[in-house]
């Protein structure tokens, strides 16, 4: 039998599960060793609809990295965990996957790139949109010349507010709505440009009695940024929530000899009118009657099965991940989406203290 990676799973609630779909799908290359939660009714729910059955159940992650024998240790925990988590499978000699935003804060980040590399291990980080099939075709379309160079990149991810009870409190999450959903324009920017940007302007709503619509959040439920490249290219950055209606991913590209128009979440090939409702139509979408656009294959097209396919391969050969997908590009994101919180706060324009040195 050829090696499978053996994963230690952390964390059994939502992104676990997409995380689970993608191990689902390369079971070939795959063992699933162990599964951590603190809630451990969430560990069987999760086995139960995965059909696992041959795994050990932890409550407590120290316990569980100390004692299970595995390749890499897949954190999906809250933000503030992420940090601590990592140091402690890098001091067992194991490989990392975190999900985003690599930490809650730069210092945090930058202990877990240092950790990384001192143990030998690698930090794999989670950015699906790297992976969304759309958003790869479109690259493709750039590369063959068909709407010349990309001069303006408009990129947003939006929706009606975290389900997480952790993302309404800075301590745990780092932030609001720009942390936890612009991140993804954040991270498919920085890698299409190699992290090379030159400045950005950026405001927010504020938090709580400042926030348009969740005053209970301690984060900014709207953000905006415009960040410009060292190549010429300018992009806008959205991210909010206060988007009704369903998750929404879309990017616009505008080009010297044309543009194209990306929506990774609302473009199936079904429209559907229904008085009953469906079961499920889109990620975060309220109600399910009426037309809808019910998602074909949303966790497919949103990237997470082709990443986690990308981490165990990764895995397997002792390597790293693609450019945008590493434990410094994780950095750089969280980096970018701090600056974006300061030049909001202190109302100035931002240039790249690492480019201005080179
Ligand atoms: N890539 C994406 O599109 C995407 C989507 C959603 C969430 N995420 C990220 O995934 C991570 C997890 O978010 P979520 O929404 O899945 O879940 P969550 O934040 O609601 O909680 C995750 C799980 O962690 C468990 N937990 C909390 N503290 C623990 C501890 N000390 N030990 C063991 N278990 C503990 C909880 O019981 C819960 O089941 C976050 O970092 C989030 O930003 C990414």
């Amino acid at each position: 039998m050829e090696k499978k990676v053996r994963v230690l799973l952390i964390g059994a609630a939502f992104s676990a599960n997409l995380h689970m779909d993608g191990y689902s799908r390369c079971t070939d290359i795959v063992e699933i060793v162990a599964i951590c939660d603190k809630d451990t009714s969430r560990i069987s729910s999760l086995a139960k609809e995965y059909g696992l059955t041959n795994y050990a159940v932890y409550d407590d992650y120290v316990k569980a990295i100390a004692e299970t024998d595995c390749d890499v240790v897949d954190i999906c925990l809250p933000n503030f965990l992420h940090h601590d988590v990592a140091l402690e499978a890098f001091k067992h000699g194991r490989h990392v996957i975190s999900e985003k935003p690599l930490a809650t804060t730069v210092e945090d980040a930058e202990e877990m790139v240092e950790a990384a590399r001192k143990a030998g291990k690698k930090l794999y980080y989670a950015e699906d949109w790297l992976f969304a099939p759309a958003l790869n075709k479109a690259l493709s379309i750039i590369e063959e010349g068909a709407i010349g160079k990309p001069l303006y990149i408009r990129a947003r991810e939006c929706h009606s507010g975290s389900h997480s009870p952790y993302a309404q409190t800075i301590r745990y999450c780092g932030g609001g709505c720009m942390v936890h959903l612009g991140i993804h324009p954040v991270a498919f920017l920085l890698s299409l440009k190699n992290n090379r940007w030159t400045e950005l302007v950026a405001m927010t709503s504020g938090g709580l009695d400042k926030n348009m619509l969740h005053n209970g959040m301690e984060g900014e439920d709207w953000s905006a940024c415009i960040i410009k490249f060292e190549d010429g290219t300018s992009a806008l950055i959205e991210a909010n929530y206060l988007t009704t209606g369903g998750m929404e991913d879309v990017i616009d590209i505008y080009g010297t000899k044309g543009c194209m128009h990306i929506d990774l979440t609302f473009s199936s090939a079904i429209s559907c009118y229904s008085i009953p409702g469906l079961s499920y139509t889109v990620e975060k979408a309220e109600v399910t009657t009426g037309w809808s656009k019910p998602a074909v294959d949303e966790r497919f097209n949103l990237g997470y099965v082709s990443e986690i396919r990308h981490f165990m391969e990764c895995c397997l050969e002792d390597k790293d991940a693609k450019v945008g997908l590493r434990g410094i590009d994780g950095l750089e994101a969280l980096k970018v989406v701090n600056l974006i919180y300061k030049s909001a706060k202190e109302g100035i324009k931002i240039t790249n203290p690492n480019l201005k040195q080179e």
